[in-house]
């Protein structure tokens, strides 16, 4: 049995990622700054990433962490905050999690990393599909801090030897959720066109957390992450001509294919999407509930 801490337990994809991990026989200690409703885990604590007590109270007894916490948006704080909570709340669970000797750690970098989809500028990316090595060009805070996030797991894994799985999450949300997007989009597409109109479904994104943990993986590993579709039921081409003409496309992009390589999860993590909004495949995934 190995004992993952889940940061940011009580958020969506803290919340999937605990049900998933507790389905498939791991112990988890939730850590978060208050829950709206029960939490399955067994180890339920109210804190606060960036406090040093906080975090070393959850870490006892991990083998693993699962890091979430953040703040998810720009809009949500202001340039200050969402810098600070966003680095040091990584800073903090990385830099504890090495130093007590634990071996693995997955946490939340996005495909803002790369900063198009909140640039104030509007710049387009430089090429499709996206990458790992794709060049940032970074204008609001929450960018930022994920791509400071990602420095932040080499330095742990210099310093204590800790693997970190980095996974660049696009558009994470419920299947009905993506449906009221897709919808939205799909009247103004080119709202998101500089993120390649990508996104996962939330069961999906739990499996690629726990690909992430189990993983025969050494070193940060930065993965590009998306359904194998996007979220406009369009030929990605007719998006592309449409509402990125002046971006180079360096392979066929076939039918309604993602933008996104996801080669280094595929090959590196193992994990391949399993649902589209599209084909019927999306699922909740079930929440188990806590037994005394
Ligand atoms: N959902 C997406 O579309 C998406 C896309 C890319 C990246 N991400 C990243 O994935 C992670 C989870 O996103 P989410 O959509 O579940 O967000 P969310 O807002 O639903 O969950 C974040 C959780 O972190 C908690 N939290 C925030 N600051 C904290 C702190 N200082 N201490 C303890 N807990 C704190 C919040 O209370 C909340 O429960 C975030 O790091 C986010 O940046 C999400």
């Amino acid at each position: 049995m190995t004992r993952v801490l889940i940061t940011g337990a009580d958020g969506e994809i803290g919340r999937a990622a605990s049900a998933d991990l507790l389905r498939h026989g791991y112990e988890v200690t939730a850590l978060s700054l208050s829950y709206g409703s029960h939490h399955p885990a067994d180890r339920v604590l109210v804190g606060d990433t960036t406090s040093v007590d906080d975090v070393a109270a959850a870490l006892d007894g991990a083998d693993a962490v699962a890091h979430f916490a953040a703040i998810p948006h720009p809009s949500l704080g202001t340039p200050y905050e969402v810098f600070r909570i966003n680095t040091d709340s990584t800073f903090n669970v990385l830099e504890q999690a090495g130093a007590r000797g634990i071996r693995r750690a997955v946490i939340a970098s996005s495909i803002n990393a790369l900063g198009y989809p909140n640039n104030p500028h509007g710049p387009m990316p430089p090429s499709f599909p996206l990458d790992e090595r794709s060049t940032p060009d970074v204008g609001d805070a929450y960018s930022l801090s994920k791509g400071v996030d990602e420095q932040t797991a080499r330095y742990a894994h210099r310093r204590y030897g800790i693997d970190v799985v980095a996974l660049r999450f696009p558009l994470v949300k419920w299947p009905e959720v993506l449906h009221a997007t897709a919808k939205e989009i799909a009247a103004d597409p080119g709202l998101m066109s500089r993120e390649g109109w990508a996104y996962l479904t939330m069961a999906d994104a739990a499996r690629a957390v726990r690909a992430a943990l189990e993983a025969p993986v050494t070193g940060v590993v930065v993965a590009g992450l998306s359904a194998e579709d996007t979220l406009i039921d369009l030929p990605t081409s007719v998006l592309l001509a449409d509402y990125a003409p002046s971006v180079p496309v360096a392979r066929e992009i076939v039918g309604t294919r993602t933008l996104i390589d996801t080669t280094v999860a595929a090959t590196v993590l193992g994990f391949r999407p399993a649902e589209s909004i599209h084909d019927g495949t999306a699922t909740h995934p079930p929440i188990p509930v806590r037994t005394p």
